[in-house]
């Protein structure tokens, strides 16, 4: 009797399956598309995406695979395949009319006999044109990522968004690829008048049309920590420290105080920012005297050309700033005045309290330009503290009207730039390193150096490989070819601990623990029973990705021993965990004693030392490798 009941409720499941398939992926709230795949698979986030062969769509173009696991991709999902194009080519997808997020990715690397960088090519999505002779390959190296990810505020009018990649007909031999599209239906997030900065004008209103594009050009979490998007308040945003783009003196961040809970206005719905967002604040710090002396600035580099629309993230969060008139500022945005008198609990209401506000700007000229943000001590007023403060802040390139185009210029490479207009771009660049830890590292100077070392390591291999011409054989989208000087070496030489006890040293992975969090995982401090105290590197438990990643850095770590470099204590597999155990540093990250803080300055010294010590192991790597 039950054989048949079973074989029925399979079929039965079967049918479900096949027949909302299509209604899921074209009718819900978002859709995760993998190109060139022909089966699901999760990201580090945990969220599925499904191969583009499965969407019942006309396929355009050709599938592939990388040729290149790039040790800093947060996971295999969706970089590891791609679809490449050699003519004109577009993806027709169903969505539902409205407006929403449109992300796309893009991982440059060699794809077959596509070689990074020969793709150059332009994307247009529905009336939008989002890219123009887009060279990833460039951008990223100009930014110091191994990875892209663009993302596109649209208004789509119709039930179908067509996203059309065309090869640069400027280069021959120029081919499109994308690795994954995301779409993600948001309400009307943007379409309210804010004043508008034209060069030297006085501020007056621009109306921001409902059809508008945009494309999202920053997302700082200021004060704080990257928060990936699985831990974003509705649209799966990915918010990035700020710490990168910070000009001169960096102040100090702060986290609320313990008997503050953030509480969102009725007027303000909580996907405008997640809560992580206005419980860190960047303040220009507690020395009066000093901050009157500084503004507290960040520098973005930007497409010029295009209007901008900032949208500021405040909110107090420390006693006793519970009174209006206590700490009162003035907002620049490229050298003029945006607002005089920002006074936050004026503007929320009270301690615990979010609020945002937005102001449009106009740059001018072609290429690149920064775009300046400067924050400073309101003393025209009497207020009580001199010190400004931020939590958050976004910024959007707004579409050229006459044209709906959104597509700015390949950035150019730090080495030929003009050294006198570097400062930003040196910014960006010093990105490298803290990327690679999977934005997880970013509390641990430890982590941060090691990460460091491995992505030389990396990097100069690949540079090797490429030019060895073996892409006739690719290693089937993994390292390990990559690898294979350092191969045999294992494990062994790296404690092996239990889940029990790693349970144990951080009170089951207690948030009072917490060193800092990113797109890898969490980082916590902890005590192994009966050893010194240890910091912990604790990979997406949901996510089965990252594992050639986690066992690479155990090899290289175990093969790396340096003074200068945090040694690696052990590992632990249990469980489908990834977690690595690493030398617990006491006196925080290196970038604590280097900027205006209250812990110690570095001497000179000391410094160059650590300079070198950084150098040497890379160059041991280098050595061991094939010679260029
Ligand atoms: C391909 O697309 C580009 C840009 O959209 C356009 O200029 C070109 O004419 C198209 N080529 C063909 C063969 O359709
Ligand atoms: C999208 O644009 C249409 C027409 O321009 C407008 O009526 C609608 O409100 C817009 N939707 C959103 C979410 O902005
Ligand atoms: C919250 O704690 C701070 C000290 O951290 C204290 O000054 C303040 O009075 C407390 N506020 C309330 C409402 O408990
Ligand atoms: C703002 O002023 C600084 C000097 O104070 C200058 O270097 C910078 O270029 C200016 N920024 C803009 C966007 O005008
Ligand atoms: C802060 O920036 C504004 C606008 O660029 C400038 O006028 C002012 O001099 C700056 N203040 C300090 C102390 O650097």
């Amino acid at each position: 009797m039950a054989y048949p009941v079973q074989l029925f409720a399979h079929l039965c499941f079967t049918l479900i399956a096949l027949l909302l398939f299509p209604v899921l992926s074209e009718g819900s709230d978002q859709f995760l598309m993998r190109c060139g795949a022909t089966s699901s698979a999760s990201d580090s986030d945990g969220r599925t995406w499904e191969g583009d062969a499965n969407f019942g769509l006309a396929l355009p173009g050709l599938s592939a695979k990388a040729s290149y696991l790039d040790p800093s991709l947060p996971s295999r999902v969706p970089y590891m395949t791609a679809r490449i194009f050699t003519s004109n080519s577009t993806y027709s997808l169903g969505v539902d009319p409205g407006r929403m997020f449109l992300r796309l990715y893009f991982y440059p690397t060699a794809y077959g006999e596509h070689s990074a960088v020969d793709a150059l090519f332009s994307v247009t999505a529905g009336t939008y044109s989002l890219l123009n002779d887009f060279n990833p390959s460039q951008t990223a190296q100009a930014m110091g990522h191994s990875y892209l990810i663009r993302e596109y505020s649209l208004n789509v009018t119709s039930s179908q968004l067509s996203v059309t990649f065309s090869p640069s007909p400027r280069h021959t031999g120029s081919y499109a690829f994308v690795n994954g599209i995301e779409i993600v239906h948001t309400p009307d997030i943007f379409t309210i008048p804010v004043p508008r900065f034209a060069n030297g004008g006085n501020p007056d209103l621009f109306p921001i049309s409902s059809s508008i594009g945009l494309e999202t050009m920053y997302r700082l979490n200021v004060g704080g920590v990257t928060i990936s998007g699985k831990h974003d308040s509705g649209f799966y945003r990915s918010w990035e420290e700020d710490s990168l783009y910070i000009y001169g003196s960096d102040g100090m961040n702060f986290f609320k105080d313990n008997n503050i809970t953030i509480s969102y206005p009725l007027s303000m719905p909580d996907y405008i920012a997640p809560i992580d967002i206005y419980e860190t604040e960047r303040s220009m710090g507690w020395n009066a005297r000093n901050n009157m002396r500084y503004n507290l600035t960040w520098i973005l580099p930007v497409d010029a050309g295009f209007y901008y629309l900032l949208r500021f993230h405040f909110c107090e969060i420390q006693y006793p700033m519970t009174k209006i008139g206590q700490r009162q500022f003035v907002i620049y945005i490229n050298n003029q005045t945006a607002v005089e008198q920002m006074d936050v609990i004026d503007w929320s209401g009270g301690i615990g309290i979010p609020v945002y506000t937005n102001y449009v700007i106009v740059t001018v000229g072609h290429g690149q330009t920064d775009l300046w943000v400067a924050l400073h001590p309101d003393l025209s007023v009497g207020t009580e503290y001199y010190d400004a403060i931020l939590n958050g802040l976004e910024v959007f390139k707004l579409q050229d009207n006459s044209n709906n185009n959104l597509a700015g210029v390949n950035p150019t490479p730090k080495q030929n730039r003009d050294g006198s207009e570097s400062h930003g771009q040196d910014k960006t660049n010093a990105r490298i390193p803290a990327i690679i830890g999977g934005g997880a590292a970013s509390g641990v100077l430890a982590l941060f150096i090691s990460s460091f070392c491995i992505y030389v390591m990396y990097r100069r291999k690949k540079t090797n490989y490429t030019h060895g011409k073996t892409n006739g054989n690719p290693p089937n989208g993994d390292g390990e070819l990559l690898l294979a000087t350092s191969h045999s070496k294992d494990l062994k030489l790296c404690h092996n601990f239990s889940f029990k006890q790693i349970q144990e040293a951080t009170n089951n992975f207690d948030e009072a623990f917490l060193l800092g969090k990113g797109g890898f995982g969490n980082v916590y401090h902890g005590q192994i029973a009966g050893m010194k105290k240890v910091a912990i590197k604790r990979g997406n438990p949901l996510s089965q990705q990252g594992i050639q990643e986690f066992r690479n850095e155990i090899e290289m770590l175990t093969n790396l021993r340096h003074r200068h470099l945090v040694s690696l204590i052990g590992y632990c597999d249990e469980e489908s965990e990834m977690i690595l155990l690493y030398d617990y540093m006491a006196n925080g990250t290196l970038q604590e004693h280097l900027y205006n803080t209250n812990k110690p300055p570095l001497p000179w010294e000391h410094r160059l030392v650590i300079c070198i010590g950084a150098a040497l192991p890379a160059h041991r790597c280098k050595e061991g490798h094939h010679p260029p």
